[in-house]
């Protein structure tokens, strides 16, 4: 069988069929059918429902310091804050009336935001708008933490895997840092029964073919319910300032081939996506994508959460923001809805 037939009708590829369908990627009619067949699939599952996630980037301290990130902790030129718990809850409650129903609470690895003051607020927010889900990603953490998390209300975690292949996980984090409990991470996460999203950047450096393949198979054997890739966009204050950017054609190419392996996934067209190119947000909708994640954070501290050079929306009011997205939603044939947008079991 074809191999692109393949993966529409098992949903499924080994790592071997991983690299003989990257074979295809520059033949033309072999990616029409890809995508065509990504697009049926997200129409059978979610119409042409989008779902939108609230964003707020509440600190930009962080303990760790992988090398492609622009809030490292080496990093000493970019300006350090946190929210306060009054100016997170102020930003859901301003959410809520842009018709936000999941809000998610994401920030570097910042110790002064201890178990107990993350599950603090997450109970306030939970209180304050008990319809809402709350989404966490706050790196690695014990399972114990995530489970007291859970307790509090927390609904979905966010934790991208970055990687699948041990090397190259060396190669884009610091010694302090392993694939090995990353994916722990993951699959506690899962067990305690969050929806788990995980992911990777398409373009990093020293990302191979083979990495990629690795990636896939990686997911597939998670089965997390969300999945965010984004090019890698080069950060001038890191190691990698002078490394070339991630493709956005391939990008859009792995979102279709990500929705047909997990058919039912929640995939955002990420902002990465939107930096690289005007329209990327849009392409990624017509490649598979069904989430966009506008920014709620306080117009003021949008700059200094720059993980990447030119990140956009960091001047835009969070109403702006929404109305902006829902319009190049619209544009690609979509609707922006007003919903939890859970994960569809
Ligand atoms: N380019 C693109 N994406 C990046 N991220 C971090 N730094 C960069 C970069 N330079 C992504 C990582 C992380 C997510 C929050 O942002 O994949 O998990
Ligand atoms: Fe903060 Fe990587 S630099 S998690």
């Amino acid at each position: 069988m074809d191999i692109s037939k393949k993966l529409v009708e098992t949903h499924s590829l080994s790592k071997e069929e991983c690299l003989e369908l990257f074979s295809l990627f520059d033949v033309p009619e072999s990616m029409e059918y890809i995508k065509e067949e990504a697009v049926k699939i997200r129409k059978k599952y979610y119409g042409t429902k989008v779902f939108t996630r609230g964003l707020i980037e509440f600190t930009n301290y962080c303990k760790n310091n992988c090398y492609y990130c622009g809030i490292r902790r080496d990093n000493r030129n970019i300006e350090r804050y946190r929210l306060t718990e009054k100016e997170i809850l102020d930003c859901c409650a301003n959410g809520e009336k842009l018709g936000f129903r999941t809000f998610v609470l994401q920030g570097g690895e910042d110790p002064w935001y201890t178990e107990e003051r993350i599950a603090d607020i997450v109970r306030k927010i939970k209180k304050a708008h008990p319809d809402c889900a709350i989404t966490l990603s706050v790196g690695e953490k014990s399972k114990e933490t995530y489970q007291t998390w859970k307790k509090a209300g927390a609904d979905r975690y966010l934790l991208r895997h970055e990687t699948a292949n041990e090397e190259h996980y060396h190669m884009l984090h610091p010694d302090s840092m392993y694939l090995s409990n990353r994916k722990k991470c993951l699959y506690e996460l899962k067990e305690l029964g969050y929806q788990v999203g995980a992911g990777f950047m398409v373009g990093s450096p020293g990302q191979t073919w083979e990495h990629l393949a690795e990636d896939l198979v990686f997911l597939q054997e998670l089965q997390p319910q969300m999945v965010g890739i984004g090019p890698f966009i080069p950060h001038h204050d890191t190691r990698f300032a002078n490394e070339k950017a991630g493709s956005v054609d391939l990008t859009l190419k792995l979102l279709s081939v990500l929705r047909l392996l997990l058919p039912k996934v929640l995939l955002p067209a990420t902002t990465a996506l939107g930096t690289l190119d005007p329209l990327g947000r849009e392409k990624g909708l017509s490649a598979g994508a069904n989430v966009v994640m506008p920014n709620l954070s306080p117009v003021e501290n949008r700059k200094q959460y720059e993980l990447y050079d030119n990140k956009i929306c960091t001047g835009d009011e969070a109403a702006k923001c929404k109305n902006c997205l829902s319009a190049r939603v619209r544009s690609a044939g979509y609707e922006l809805v007003v919903d939890r947008g859970d994960y569809i079991g």
